[in-house]
């Protein structure tokens, strides 16, 4: 379940993807909550107050460089999608946005005090790769910060909830494969980055009606399914959360590195 698809050339897929759904995720996210707070504030406050540059990496529409902007420090979210960008520099005119391949920062080495990242290690691939890119960027005694989906995670009771649209959907969200690697702590322990944290946390989307069943639909990868089945999923969802509200589990992962 949720696994990679071989076939699907995901740099394409992304690519249109976050052309066509700006905004998509930040929508999603901003509405996931555990005890009232959302993922994006989990994952800044693995940051520390000391902390003067900072790296959004994959940053998409930058709704973690925003939580992290503070006097005297410096942000700057990098990603691949022009498009994202452009939102990312609507909402925070201020802010440095960088367009680039998050494997080749355009950025010194050891220039950052912390690198965090949203969903940019469920993405880009090689991770060993961008693990390594990481390092580089990443300034002695810094802290790498990242928040990933964790679907091994869910438990059987948070089945029932998602399994009735997934059956109309016919399919999964999926995210690019990953080569078979150590798992993040390794990757990151071969880099003299040494793990503090590793923390799961059940995150939950809530839906009520069709609006907020098109936000979910429109946050996730379905390569290859056609759209007449999304807008079936879209339909079976609202109609249960006519019912009742829909509650989503969301399981997720945060990894805290000091180098
Ligand atoms: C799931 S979205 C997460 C966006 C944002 N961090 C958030 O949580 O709202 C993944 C982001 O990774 C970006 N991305 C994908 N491959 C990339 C790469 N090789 N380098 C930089 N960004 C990349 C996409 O454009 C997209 O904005």
């Amino acid at each position: 379940m949720f696994s990679g698809r071989e076939t699907v050339d995901w740099h394409e897929y992304l690519a249109q993807f976050h052309r066509e759904h700006v905004g998509a995720i930040e929508e999603l996210l901003q509405r996931i909550e555990s005890g009232g707070r959302t993922p994006y504030a989990w994952l800044s406050r693995a940051v520390s107050e000391s902390s003067r540059t900072v790296l959004d990496l994959a940053c998409g529409t930058g709704a973690v460089a925003r939580e992290l902007a503070r006097p005297g420090r410096t942000v700057i979210g990098v990603d691949m999608s022009a498009h994202e960008l452009a939102e990312a520099r609507r909402r925070s005119p201020e802010g440095t946005f960088l367009r680039a391949d998050a494997r080749h920062l355009p950025l010194r080495d050891a220039s950052m005090q912390a690198v965090v990242s949203s969903f940019g290690f469920a993405v880009v691939r090689p991770m060993p790769q961008l693990a390594k890119e990481v390092d580089r960027v990443l300034a002695p005694g810094g802290v790498v910060a990242i928040i990933s989906p964790s679907w091994q995670s869910l438990r059987l009771h948070d089945i029932p909830a998602i399994s009735k649209f997934l059956s109309v959907l016919h399919d999964t969200p999926h995210f690019p494969r990953r080569a078979p690697s150590p798992g993040l702590p390794h990757l990151f322990a071969a880099h003299g980055i040494r793990k503090v944290e590793d923390a799961r946390e059940r995150y939950t989307y809530t839906v009520r009606n069709r609006e907020d069943a098109e936000r979910l639909l429109e946050a996730i990868y379905l390569p290859g399914v056609a759209a007449s089945r999304i807008s079936a999923a879209i339909d079976s969802l609202t109609q249960s959360a006519h019912r009742r509200p829909v509650r989503i589990t969301v399981p997720m992962r945060r990894f805290v590195g000091i180098k």
